[in-house]
């Protein structure tokens, strides 16, 4: 953190971009355990693998899995929570009204939705739109891991509470954190305010937006 404040650093995000999701060698695919994938499965494999998933409950409950959507080189990624109704009934992250809000904001900084890619801490949604528990959170980190490590995005930007508890730290605190840029290897993080959140509270619109500024500079500043 800038300010030199300490956060406990999850082991999500590998020290290093090119480890995987660990499985002890010479273990074939179909003795993984349930939430393991195949560390060199390529994006469309691991999607593939991502769709078959059955590791925690929330595939029973949901009508399709939403694993992400955008370019595959992107050098900003966006990860929310998990996907809500609408995005359960089209198969494709931030298509409801917090993604409309999204889509404002990307328009004002000639941002294509194409360019970047958008995915989730979960990828199928949790009954009611409630958080997503600890336990679906593990089951699911492996396909979020994987995406890390394929995409190899430079910048990542956490919108929400748990996208920067699970990627960032877990002490980490949106009200308080957001806005400040942290580096973990090669990857710039930035935690800020979900988008449905700026529907509940319109005063975040504007930190929000200075957020998103900041991360158009920084991705001029790597082109
Ligand atoms: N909220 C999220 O966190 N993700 C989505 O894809 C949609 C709404």
């Amino acid at each position: 953190m800038e300010d030199g404040e300490k956060m406990v650093q999850l082991s999500f995000l590998p020290a290093s971009s090119e480890e995987g999701p660990v499985r002890e060698a010479g273990r074939e695919e179909k003795d993984l355990p349930p939430g393991e994938v195949e560390p060199d499965l390529g994006l469309a494999s691991l999607k593939e693998a991502c769709l078959r998933c059955q590791a925690c409950g929330l595939r029973r409950g949901a009508k399709q899995v939403v694993f992400g959507a955008g370019s595959p080189q992107a050098a900003i990624m966006l990860v929310g929570e998990g996907p809500g109704r609408q995005e359960d009934e089209l198969g494709e992250p931030f298509v409801g009204a917090a993604g409309q809000l999204l889509d404002k904001v990307f328009a004002a900084l000639k941002f294509r939705r194409e360019e970047l890619y958008i995915t989730n801490i979960v990828k199928c949604r949790p009954p009611g739109n409630r958080l997503p528990t600890p336990r679906e959170v593990r089951a699911c980190r492996p396909y979020l891991q994987g995406q890390i490590r394929l995409i190899k995005p430079r910048i990542i930007v956490c919108l929400g509470a748990l996208a920067g508890q699970n990627l960032i730290g877990p002490q980490l605190r949106i009200t308080r954190h957001r806005g400040r840029w942290v580096q973990r290897g090669e990857i710039m993080l930035l935690p800020t305010f979900h988008p449905a959140a700026l529907l509940r509270d319109p005063g975040r619109k504007r930190p929000f937006w200075e957020d998103f500024k900041a991360v158009a500079r920084a991705y001029e500043e790597l082109k």
